[in-house]
């Protein structure tokens, strides 16, 4: 089952209701909430408020990717913000396993992300830890970027690591995924897209997500 994850970073920040209201209605299975500190990634964007006023407007999935430096501060307060899934990034947490099973004890699913550079070998011991890995396909900190395609083998080569452990881990690829590449990215076995620019600057995002779903 492909989801489609629809990252606020691209809506309007002054009409942001409106923008949730239209992902609800669109078929949106997640909506993606890019946490920037301007430490580990080159931009700032909003915290834990902005996820607490999310959930008293939506029930759809709150899909909280944390791009900050020692995610592990901020865990248990995105927790109680509301947060449903918390991805914390491999390169900003030096005490991973420690953040992971903070993550865990939250109760809420929890994710690990990897830049792309990142490699693969990074997850050998804490695999089992997470619910999903997050791919970033380009250098977080903005959206409208293009896919940088070597994370498509990366990709494959997580899915077969997964499969061989016999786990049951989603894949999330983050950055320049559109409709005409949503089909290389799900082949490559990631089954949640993150998708910004594609679905905020879209005349139909209906007709996106419903296409990109459709991608296989
Ligand atoms: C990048 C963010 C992404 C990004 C996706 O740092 O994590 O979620 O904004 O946006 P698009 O789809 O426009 O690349
Ligand atoms: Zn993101």
């Amino acid at each position: 089952m492909i989801k489609v994850a629809p990252s606020i970073l691209s809506a309007d920040f002054t009409r942001i209701y409106d923008a949730i209201k239209m992902l609800e209605k669109v078929g949106a299975d997640y909506i993606h909430c890019d946490v920037m500190d301007g430490t580990f990634v080159p931009n700032i964007t909003f915290g834990q408020n902005m996820i607490r006023d999310l959930r008293k407007q939506t029930s759809l999935v709150l899909d909280v990717h944390l791009m900050v430096q020692a995610p592990e501060r901020f865990v248990e307060s995105f927790a109680q913000a509301g947060a449903d899934i918390i991805t914390v990034h491999e390169e900003a947490s030096v005490h991973l396993d420690r953040t992971l099973q903070m993550i865990r004890s939250t109760g809420k699913k929890c994710g690990v992300a990897l830049n792309p550079h990142t490699p693969l070998c990074v997850l050998e011991n804490v695999l089992e830890l997470v619910d999903m890995v997050l791919l970033m396909s380009v250098n977080p900190g903005f959206g409208g970027q293009s896919l940088i395609p070597y994370v498509l083998k990366k990709s494959a080569a997580l899915k077969q690591m997964i499969t061989t452990r016999g786990l049951d881990i989603d894949i999330q690829m983050d950055g320049g995924i559109y409709p005409h590449n949503a089909k290389q990215v799900i082949d490559a076995g990631v089954n949640v897209l993150v998708a910004g620019n594609a679905v905020f600057s879209a005349d139909d995002p209906a007709e996106v997500i419903a296409s990109m779903k459709l991608s296989k």
